[in-house]
C-alpha cells in the first residue's frame, strides 16, 4: 500500500516582522536581506503562543481538510526543533488537545529535514499496514530561540506551522519514494549550545547568550547548494523518473539562492518551483507544509502531477520525496 497526503492544515501567527523592522533593532538593511536571501517578511508567535498552540491549529486544520475524525488517527509525529518543554514530548500536548485519544504520539528531531523524515517515516508505517492514519505536523517558534542582536541568524527564521494527513492511497499514486541522509560530521555548523546535557542552562550560559541558535550560514549554504538537486535526482531515479518528469518542485525555504542553484541543477523554470520564502523567512519544519499547502491552493499541483520535495538542515540532514498527487480523496 503506498501512502499518500489526503489532507493538510496551516497556520501561522499574525504578528510580521518585516526587513524595515529589523533594521530598527540591528546593523542590517532591507537590501542586503532581500538580494541575500529573497526574505521581506516572516511571521512571529505571540509570547503566550507556543508551538503545541501553533501545532494543534494546523492539526485540526489538515483533519477537517481530509474529512478525517481525531479519533481516527493512529500516529501523530511532531517534528520541531523548539518543542514546548524538552520532556515530554510536544506531540503527546497535541494528541491530547486535538482529542485524538487512540493515537501514540511522539515528537521527531531532524533539523529542518524534520517533515521529510517525517512523512518518510509515515509512509512506512501506513505500508507495513501497521496505521492507517498518521498525522505530521511540522511547527516551530524559532523566534524564542534566535538573539534578534545576531545579524547572521536573525534574518532567517520566522514562526509557523503546517500539517499533513497520510492513509493509504492507490499504489500508483503518493510517496513512490523517498531517502532520509545526515552527517554529523557537520554538527556544529547550526546549534543551540545550553539547556541540554551538555551545557545545562545556568547564569553563566544565560550571560553567553548560549540559549540562543547559533549557525556558521556560510558552510550550511555551500552544503545545500550542493546537495539538493542530488538528492532529488537520487529520489527521482529510485521511483523510476528523471528530471524531466518532475512537474512541481517543492524546495525548503531557507535562501532564495539555494532555491535557485536547486532549480538549476534540475533544470526546472522557477514557474515549476515552489517560493514562498520572502513571506515567511525559513520555518524549519513547517517551510515545507506551508509551501506545499500553498502550492496547493493556488492550483500550482494537479491530480497526477509528480511533485519532488527536497529539504536540508541542521545535524546535518537532508532527505527528498517524490510524490504522485492523488486524483481526488481516499
Ligand atoms: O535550514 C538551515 C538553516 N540555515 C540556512 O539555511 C543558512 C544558509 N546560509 C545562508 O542563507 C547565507 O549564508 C546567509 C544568508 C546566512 C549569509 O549570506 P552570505 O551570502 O553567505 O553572506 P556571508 O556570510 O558571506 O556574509 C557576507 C557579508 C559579510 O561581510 P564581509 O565579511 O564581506 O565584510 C557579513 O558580515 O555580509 C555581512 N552580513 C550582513 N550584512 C548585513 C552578514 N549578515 C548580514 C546582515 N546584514 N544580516
Amino acid at each position: 500500500m503506498n501512502a499518500g497526503i489526503v489532507g493538510m492544515g496551516t497556520y501561522v501567527p499574525e504578528g510580521v516582522l518585516t526587513n524595515a523592522d529589523l533594521e530598527k533593532i540591528v546593523d542590517v538593511s532591507n537590501d542586503w536581506i532581500i538580494e541575500r536571501t529573497g526574505i521581506r517578511e516572516r511571521r512571529i508567535a505571540e509570547p503566550e503562543q507556543a508551538t503545541s498552540d501553533l501545532a494543534v491549529i494546523a492539526g485540526e486544520r489538515a483533519l477537517a481538510d481530509a474529512g478525517v475524525d481525531p479519533l481516527e488517527v493512529d500516529l501523530i509525529i511532531v517534528c520541531t526543533n523548539t518543542a514546548d518543554m524538552t520532556f515530554p514530548a510536544t506531540a503527546c500536548l497535541v494528541q491530547e488537545r486535538l482529542g485524538a485519544r487512540r493515537a501514540a504520539a511522539f515528537d521527531l528531531v531532524a533539523g529542518c529535514t524534520g517533515f521529510v523524515y517525517g512523512v518518510g517515516l509515515s509512509s512506512q508505517f501506513i505500508a507495513t499496514g501497521a496505521y492507517r492514519t498518521v498525522l505530521v505536523i511540522g511547527a516551530e517558534t524559532l523566534s524564542r530561540v534566535i538573539n534578534y542582536q545576531d545579524r547572521n541568524i536573525c534574518v532567517l527564521f520566522g514562526d509557523g506551522a503546517g500539517a499533513a494527513v497520510l492513509r493509504p492511497v492507490a499504489s500508483s499514486s503518493g510517496i513512490l519514494a523517498f531517502r532520509l541522509w545526515a552527517d554529523g560530521a557537520g554538527a556544529p555548523f547550526l546549534t543551540l549550545p545550553a539547556g541540554g546535557s551538555r551545557m545545562p542552562t545556568s547564569q553563566e550560559t544565560v550571560d553567553k547568550k548560549l540559549h540562543y541558535a547559533t549557525m556558521n550560514g556560510r558552510e550550511i549554504f555551500k552544503f545545500a547548494v550542493r546537495t539538493l538537486g542530488e538528492a532529488a535526482l537520487e529520489v527521482l531515479t529510485m521511483a523510476g523518473f528523471n528530471q524531466s518528469d518532475i512537474d512541481f518542485l517543492v524546495p525548503h525555504q531557507a535562501n532564495i539562492r539555494i532555491i535557485e542553484a536547486a532549480a538549476r541543477r534540475l533544470n526546472l523554470p522557477m514557474e515549476k518551483v515552489m517560493v514562498n520564502v520572502d513571506c515567511y523567512g525559513n520555518t524549519s519544519t513547517a517551510s515545507i507544509p506551508l509551501a506545499l499547502h500553498e502550492a496547493l491552493q493556488e492550483g500550482r499541483i494537479k491530480g497526477g502531477d509528480l511533485i519532488v520535495i527536497v529539504s536540508f538542515g541542521t545535524g546535518l540532514t537532508w532527505g527528498a520525496l517524490v510524490i504522485k498527487w492523488p486524483d481526488g480523496k481516499n
